[in-house]
C-alpha cells in the first residue's frame, strides 16, 4: 500500500486530453469464480502528434501477455506497475491485445468484476474498468465494445453484456459463448458483465417513434413477480422522459439486473443497469411505501443516464455533477409528477438541509465541481448529487420551464456522442436562451453554504413593503475566499386583500426590492427553498402561523412550522429553560387533527417537528444533550396535551385493502405520525398490538414498529421478535429489522450490536447487512451514538477499521459520521478526534479512508 506522505491529489487544472484514445474494444471474458481469463483487443490511435508513450490504468490484475500488432512484446518491451502498463514506443495507430487473470471470489471491494452470491456482475464507476484490464480508464476514452462471454450454461444460464446480443455459440468443450455488440461508443466506467442463474421478469415498451423496446428484470430465482412494480416504474419513466424532453430509448432491448452485493443504489451501465436488490424488489408485504417510492425514483433516475450521462457523458470525473445533479434533478421532476409534488420537494430539501449543508461545514466540503479529487468514490456525494440537483434547479427556476427545455435541446444537439463539461452545459443553457450566465457559473467552483439574511420594513405613507437582502458565504475547509452568488428568490406576500407572488434575482452583497402594498404583509421568503442557501429571516410566532395557514405554496407553508420549532428550539437551548409548546401551536394542530382532509401525507409532514440531525446543523457548536432534551420535550408535551386528538384522529382513519396509491400512502403516513405519539405515553398496547396484527402491508406494521422504538416502548422487544421470526429468510425485510434493533435510543443498544453481527444472515461482506445495522445507529440513534461516554464512536470506529481491507468504499462511507468533530464541543470534540487520531496512524489504510481522515485532522 502507498505511504501516506505520498498520496497525491488529482486535480481539475491539470486536466490533459489523452495522448491516445481507443476507439475499439472486444473482449473474451472465461468465468470461473477464483480464475477468470480476459482477453482485451483494442485498437488504438494517437491523438497528438509525436505522441509515443502510451500509460494504460490497470489495478490488482495478473497480467498474462501483451502483444502489440500481433507481436508477443517480451517484458522488457513494456514496464508494469502497482497503477499502470506503460509502453514507450507505440505507433500512431496500432492494435494491443493483453490477456490477465483476475479471481472474481476473492473481491469483496465490489469494484471491477466481483460475484454476488453466485453471480458474476461488474461495477466499473467510477475507476473500476482497470481491475478488470489495463485500459485508458478515463471517461473522455470512447470506444465501441464487442464482448463475448465464455461461460458454463448450466451454471450461468444467463450472460449478459451492454448493447444486442449478437451471436450465441455451444463450444466444443461444453461451454457456450455469448457475443454482445454496443454500437454506442462508451466510456468504460460504462462498461457491464452480468453471468448467473436469474429467473427473468419480462415486459414491453413501444416508443414515441414506435420501436418496441425488450424490458428485461434478471432477479434471485423465485422474485420475478416482486420485479413487477420496477417494470411498471421504468414504462412510466421511459414515457415521461418522451413527453417532458423528447427523449426516446435507443437500443432494442433495456436490462436490468437486481444483485444483492452492491456498494450503492444502482449503476447505468448502457443497456444493462446493474441494481442493488433492495431498489427492485418490492411488494406490499415486504417493502414499505417508502421503498416504492424510492425504487421508483431510482429506476427513473437510471433510465434518464441514458441521455443525461451516457449518450453525452463527462469528460472527466471532476464534471461528475453534469450527469448526476442533473440526472437526480430529473428524477426528482418525474417523482413529482408520478407522486406527490409537494411531498417529494421537502424531501430534497430535508436531504439538502441535514447533510448537504453539514458537508459544506465539515471537512470534506467541496463544490458541486470538486477541484481536487484523491480517491473519485469519495465524491460520490450530497453536495454533486443533490446540490447538484439544486443548481440545474435554479437554472429551470430562472429559465423557466419551456427556456430550460430549449436550452437542453440545444445541449444534445451540440453534445450528442461527446464527453462534455459542466461549462458547456451552462453554456447551451446559456445561449439556448440569449442569457448571460457568468455570475450563475460560480456554483460550479465555490463551496459552501451562502447565508441569505432579510430585513423587511413598511412605509405606510408611500404604501411600500421593502425587503433588503445581504448574502454571505463563510470560508469552507477547501476554500476562503468567497463570492457573491446569483440567488433566485421566490417570494409571496400574504396581506389581507391580496397575495403577491415575485421571482427576485439576488446577485449583489446587498441589495433591495420594493413592493407597493396597502397593508404590511406577512412575507413567504424563499417559497419552494428556490436557491440552497440558509435563510434568516426573523418573524414571529404568529407570523409563521399565517404562512402555515395561508401561504400558496406547501413547502412555505411547511418551512414554516420548521421554523418555528427550530426558534423554539433555540431559545430553550439559550435559556436553559424546558421548552414550552405555545399554546397557538397546540391548538393548530388539534384543529388540524380534528378533521382531518386535503393531502393527509402533507398533513403529517407539517406536523412532524425537525429531526435531531436538522437541527444539529444549525449549531456551532452542537449542542448535543439540549438539542435531544428539547425535542423530547416537545415530543412528550405534543403527546400528552393532544392524546385525544391523535386517538381521534387514528380512528378515523380507517385502512382500506393496500394498494400504493397517493390517497392511501397519505392516510398511512398520518396514521403513523398519530401512532407515534400514541406510543409515547407507554401505555395503549392493546391498540398497538392491533394496529400490527391487523396490518395487511408492511408500511403499516414498520409504523407500529418504530412508534414503539421512538418511545422505547414494552412492546419493542416482542415485535421485533415477531418480526425477526417472520422475516428471517427474507435479508431485504430483515434490514428493518437490523435498523430498528441499532437504532433503539437506550444504553443496552451499543452492547447489543456485536451481537446483530452475529445473526446469521449477518455478512460483512454485504453492504447492505453493514449498512441497516451500523447506518441506522450513527444516523437514526444520535441519543446513543453520541452518549457522552464516547462508546457511541468508538463502536464505529472499530467497524470502519475493520471493513476498510473488505471493502474501502463502504469503510469511507461509514466513517462519515465522525468526521465533523470540530463541530462538537470541547468534550466530545475530544472523543472524535481521538477517534480519528488513532485510525489514521494505522498502515495500510484504503485511498478513500486516508482522504476523509486526513482531511479531518489536517
Ligand atoms: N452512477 C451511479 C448513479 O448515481 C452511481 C455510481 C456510484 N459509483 C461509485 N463508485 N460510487 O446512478
Ligand atoms: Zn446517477
Amino acid at each position: 500500500m502507498t505511504q501516506n506522505t505520498l498520496r497525491q491529489a488529482k486535480r481539475l487544472a491539470d486536466y490533459q486530453a489523452p495522448d491516445f484514445t481507443i476507439t475499439d474494444v472486444e473482449l473474451w471474458f472465461e468465468l470461473e469464480p477464483a480464475t477468470t481469463l480476459l482477453t482485451a483487443r483494442y485498437q488504438l490511435k494517437s491523438q497528438r502528434k509525436g505522441a509515443t508513450e502510451l500509460v494504460l490504468d490497470g489495478q490488482q490484475l495478473e497480467l498474462l501477455s501483451v502483444k502489440l500488432n500481433g507481436q508477443q512484446l517480451t517484458p522488457a518491451q513494456y514496464q508494469v506497475t502497482d497503477d499502470h502498463l506503460r509502453i514507450d514506443q507505440m505507433p500512431a495507430q496500432a492494435e494491443l491485445e493483453l490477456q490477465v487473470r483476475l479471481n472474481p471470489a476473492a473481491n469483496t471491494a465490489l469494484e471491477g468484476l466481483y460475484l454476488s452470491d453466485s453471480a458474476f456482475c461488474t461495477q466499473c464507476e467510477a475507476e473500476g474498468f482497470r481491475r478488470i484490464c489495463y485500459y485508458l480508464d478515463r471517461p473522455d476514452v470512447m470506444a465501441r465494445f464487442t464482448t463475448h462471454i465464455i461461460a458454463n450454461q448450466q451454471r450461468y444460464p444467463a450472460l449478459l453484456s451492454n448493447g444486442n446480443k449478437v451471436a450465441e455459440q455451444q463450444l466444443p468443450d461444453g461451454r457456450v459463448q455469448v457475443s454482445w455488440v454496443d454500437p454506442f461508443p462508451k466510456p468504460c466506467y460504462l462498461f457491464a458483465l452480468v453471468a448467473g442463474d436469474f429467473d427473468c421478469l419480462t415486459g414491453q415498451y413501444v416508443t414515441q417513434s414506435g420501436r418496441t423496446v425488450s424490458l428485461e428484470f434478471y432477479v434471485d430465482k423465485g422474485n420475478a413477480a416482486r420485479a413487477e412494480f420496477a417494470l411498471e416504474a421504468l414504462k412510466r419513466a421511459m414515457c415521461w422522459d418522451e413527453q417532458t424532453y423528447g427523449l426516446e430509448y435507443d437500443l432494442d432491448s433495456y436490462m436490468v439486473v437486481a444483485v444483492d452485493f452492491f456498494n450503492m443504489g444502482a449503476m447505468e451501465n448502457k443497456g444493462l443497469n446493474v441494481f442493488n436488490s433492495k431498489y427492485v424488489l418490492a411488494d406490499q408485504q415486504s417493502a414499505t411505501d417508502t421503498d416504492l417510492y424510492n425504487i421508483e425514483s431510482i429506476i427513473g433516475h437510471e433510465y434518464f443516464h441514458n441521455w443525461t450521462g451516457n449518450r453525452v457523458t463527462c469528460r472527466d470525473w471532476f464534471q461528475l455533477s453534469l450527469k448526476e445533479g442533473l440526472t437526480v434533478f430529473r428524477d426528482q421532476q418525474f417523482s413529482a409528477d408520478m407522486a406527490s409534488a409537494t411531498l417529494s420537494r421537502i424531501d430534497a430539501v430535508k436531504t439538502i438541509r441535514t447533510h448537504q449543508f453539514a458537508e459544506d461545514a465539515g471537512p470534506m466540503a467541496h463544490p458541486i465541481r470538486p477541484a481536487q479529487v484523491l480517491e473519485m468514490n469519495n465524491f460520490y456525494t450530497v453536495t454533486v448529487y443533490d446540490k447538484g440537483a439544486e443548481v440545474i434547479r435554479m437554472l429551470h427556476t430562472l429559465l423557466g420551464a419551456a427556456g430550460f427545455r430549449q436550452g437542453m435541446d440545444l445541449y444534445f444537439a451540440r453534445h450528442d456522442g461527446q464527453a462534455v463539461t459542466c461549462d458547456d452545459f451552462v453554456s447551451a443553457m446559456q445561449d439556448a436562451n440569449g442569457r448571460d450566465l457568468s455570475l450563475f457559473r460560480r456554483w460550479y467552483s465555490q463551496s459552501g453554504t451562502p447565508e441569505l439574511t432579510v430585513q423587511s420594513s413598511f412605509d405606510a405613507e408611500q404604501q411600500q413593503f421593502k425587503l433588503v437582502f445581504s448574502q454571505h458565504t463563510a470560508a469552507t475547509a477547501d476554500q476562503q475566499d468567497k463570492r457573491n452568488l446569483l440567488l433566485p428568490v421566490r417570494i409571496e406576500l400574504l396581506a389581507k386583500n391580496e397575495k403577491q407572488q415575485h421571482l427576485l434575482v439576488v446577485s449583489e452583497e446587498q441589495q433591495s426590492f420594493s413592493f407597493a402594498v396597502a397593508e404590511p404583509p406577512v412575507a413567504v421568503i424563499l417559497a419552494d427553498f428556490s436557491a440552497p442557501v440558509r435563510l434568516h429571516y426573523p418573524q414571529s410566532v404568529s407570523q409563521l402561523l399565517t404562512v402555515v395557514q395561508h401561504a400558496s405554496d406547501g413547502v412555505a407553508r411547511w418551512d414554516a412550522m420548521q421554523q418555528l420549532w427550530s426558534d423554539l428550539v433555540r431559545q430553550a437551548v439559550r435559556s436553559s429553560e424546558p421548552l414550552q409548546v405555545p399554546a397557538e401551536v397546540v391548538a393548530l394542530y388539534r384543529a388540524l387533527l380534528a378533521t382531518p382532509e386535503g393531502d393527509l401525507a402533507f398533513l403529517a409532514e407539517l406536523l412532524t417537528p425537525p429531526s435531531f440531525d436538522l437541527l444539529a446543523e444549525q449549531y456551532q457548536p452542537v449542542p448535543v444533550d439540549a438539542l435531544l432534551q428539547a425535542l423530547q420535550q416537545i415530543r412528550r408535551q405534543l403527546a400528552d396535551e393532544l392524546a385525544a386528538d391523535w386517538l381521534n384522529c387514528y380512528q378515523q382513519l380507517i385502512p382500506a385493502p393496500y394498494a400504493y396509491r397517493q390517497e392511501q400512502v397519505a392516510a398511512r403516513a398520518l396514521r403513523a405520525l398519530c401512532l407515534d405519539y400514541l406510543a409515547q405515553s407507554g401505555q395503549q398496547a392493546e391498540l398497538l398490538l392491533q394496529a400490527y396484527q391487523s396490518a395487511d402491508n408492511l408500511t403499516d406494521q414498520l409504523a407500529v414498529l418504530k412508534a414503539c422504538r421512538n418511545a422505547t416502548h414494552p412492546l419493542f422487544e416482542t415485535l421485533t421478535a415477531q418480526f425477526e421470526q417472520r422475516w428471517r429468510e427474507d435479508v431485504l425485510v430483515l434490514d428493518k429489522w437490523f435498523a430498528l434493533k441499532a437504532s433503539l435510543p437506550t444504553k443496552d443498544t451499543v452492547y447489543l450490536l456485536p451481537h446483530l453481527t452475529q445473526h446469521p444472515q449477518f455478512s460483512w461482506q454485504n453492504p447492505n447487512r453493514v449498512r441497516a445495522v451500523y447506518m441506522a445507529f450513527a444516523q437514526q440513534n444520535p441519543t446513543i451514538f453520541h452518549a457522552a461516554d464516547g462508546k457511541g464512536y468508538q463502536v464505529l470506529q472499530q467497524v470502519v477499521l475493520k471493513l476498510d481491507p473488505i471493502n474501502p468504499q463502504l469503510a469511507a462511507r461509514l466513517v462519515t459520521p465522525l468526521l465533523s468533530w470540530r463541530r462538537f464541543e470541547t468534550h466530545r470534540a475530544a472523543q472524535l478526534k481521538a477517534v480519528l487520531s488513532q485510525m489514521l496512524a494505522q498502515q495500510g489504510l484504503s485511498n478513500d479512508l486516508y482522504e476523509k481522515l486526513s482531511k479531518s485532522l489536517s
